[in-house]
């Protein structure tokens, strides 16, 4: 039986891969699920599969303190799968559930382990042998896709990430201050960048752009310039 583990053996049989990574609040969700729409690609959130799988820990009473064999365990047999644009857990449909401050706090602590990448890594190289997709997270463009078709790095200031989680949240009816949202991206890109797994890093080859001053139209004219 051949494992379809390693990046070498996807190569050769992966779609299409544009690939986008970016810190916490850099835009990266509305412009990938709108650049997919437009082109007629899968749009992969991996975020959410982190969210999801953190969700499940929490339920199951597993913190930052366990090892990774327990949270390896406490993993078997869950499934975590994207239906019609909802994010499922087993059966259950945890779109909405995902979406909290708490959820990103601890998608953000777990996925630094090294168990919770084992477990998502198939998953996410998988999306890449049906459809072409369009992939965001933080290690698309240097672990999961190193050799996508085309590779963005989405940034902005600290300031403008925190208000757009901040308007997001409260857009969705979430209580939250700015000082919080600001709290919230400052720890999480400390986090998902100082990691020793995968952290968030802009790839040598990856295009950067600075989302802080510019609208959503001239991101996207900008990434499908590249194209
Ligand atoms: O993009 P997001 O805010 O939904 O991601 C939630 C957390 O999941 C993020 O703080 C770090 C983690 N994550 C990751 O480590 N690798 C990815 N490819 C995507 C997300």
């Amino acid at each position: 039986m051949t494992e379809k583990t390693g990046p070498e053996v996807y190569l050769t049989i992966m779609r299409k891969v544009i690939a986008i990574d970016g810190p916490s609040g850099s835009g990266k969700s509305t412009i990938c699920r709108l650049l997919a729409e437009k082109l007629g690609f899968q749009y992969l959130d991996t975020g959410a599969l982190y969210r999801a799988v953190a969700l499940h820990l929490r339920k199951n009473n597993v913190t930052d303190g366990n090892n990774d064999p327990e949270i390896k365990d406490a993993l078997n047999g869950v499934s975590v799968s994207f239906r019609n644009g909802l994010v499922f857990l087993g059966d259950e449909d945890v779109s909405d559930a995902i979406r909290t401050t708490e959820a990103g706090h601890y998608a953000s602590v777990f996925s630094a382990r090294k168990a919770v990448r084992d477990f998502l890594m198939q998953t996410q190289r998988d999306s890449a042998l049906q459809n072409d997709i369009v992939a965001e997270g933080r290690d698309m463009t240097t672990v999961v896709f190193p050799s996508a078709w085309r590779k963005f790095y989405l940034d902005a200031s600290e300031e403008s990430r925190a208000r757009r989680r901040y308007l997001q949240l409260q857009e969705k009816g979430m209580a939250i201050t700015m000082e919080e949202a600001l709290k919230d991206v400052r720890e999480r890109d400390l986090r998902d960048s100082q990691r020793d797994i995968a952290p968030l890093k802009r790839a040598d080859d990856a295009i950067y752009i600075d989302t802080t001053l510019i609208g959503l139209d001239e991101v996207m004219a900008t990434i499908i310039s590249f194209l």
